[in-house]
């Protein structure tokens, strides 16, 4: 079983203190730093550019995985790797070259990710999968943070992982949206390899220490729950 990671999305931290906040992330045990950028267009809501990629990348070490909620991805994906960037997500949904664009994006040197939408059928992956390091379930309606885990997504995330498990086991299996203690569990046991965070790691009072501490335990409560039923399938 792969281990699993965390990647706050930087969309639910104080603006602010980010690179404060970023860097809290890092020391507490994240594993990369998700980045949303949203066009007003693609989904109904604005939010960053690469100068914020530019600046994150002078106080963290840890991979910037850049996802791109825009239309017409292919004109931003230098600017953003200028930036820093270390992986792109770009949407199955409205782009007509999506092959064109994952190239595009190897050929940058980074890596590659594509996002499904809620209503965006497993089997859309079937054949991109062998070309990208990573796809991500989206289990909210892309735009916003803090909304209400879509609980039917469970079922596509094993769907995917069947998929992944098929025709690329390298391939990272990641989830977006409304992930907390209560709903990792469930993602992780359906095969989720990266979870994305916003509101649960950034806009938890006790602090992003003790939010990254109270996922990783979510994580472990799931291998645990499930580890001997696995033994014995064996
Ligand atoms: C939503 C974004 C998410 C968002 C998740 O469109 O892609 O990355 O930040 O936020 P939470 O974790 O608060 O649902
Ligand atoms: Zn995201």
């Amino acid at each position: 079983m792969k281990a699993v990671k965390l990647a706050p999305s930087i969309l639910a931290a104080d603006f602010a203190r980010l690179g404060e906040q970023v860097v809290e992330a890092e020391q507490a045990g994240a594993d990369r730093i998700h980045v949303d950028v949203m066009d007003g267009h693609f989904v109904p809501n604005l939010s960053m550019g690469p100068a914020i990629v530019d600046s994150l990348r002078r106080v963290t070490h840890l991979p910037l995985e850049v996802h791109l909620m825009i239309s017409d991805p292919d004109l931003y994906l230098d600017e953003f790797a200028a930036a820093g960037a270390d992986s792109f997500v770009v949407h199955w949904e409205g782009n007509n070259n999506l092959h064109r664009t994952v190239q595009r994006v190897r050929a940058l040197g980074k890596r590659a990710g594509v996002a499904i939408n809620p209503a965006t059928p497993a089997m859309a992956l079937e054949e991109i999968v062998h070309d990208v390091d990573l796809v991500l379930v989206m289990t909210v309606n892309p735009g916003f943070g803090h909304q209400h885990f879509i609980q039917t997504t469970v079922a596509k995330v094993r769907r995917v992982s069947e998929l992944i498990a098929r025709f690329n086991p390298a391939c990272d299996l990641e989830v977006d949206g409304g992930i907390d203690a209560t709903t990792t569990p469930l993602v992780v046991r359906a095969g989720a390899t990266v979870l994305v965070a916003g509101s649960a790691i950034f806009g938890e009072p006790e602090g992003v220490t003790a939010a990254i501490a109270r996922l990783q335990a979510a994580i472990r409560q799931r291998e645990e729950q499930h580890e001997p039923a696995e033994q014995s399938a064996l």
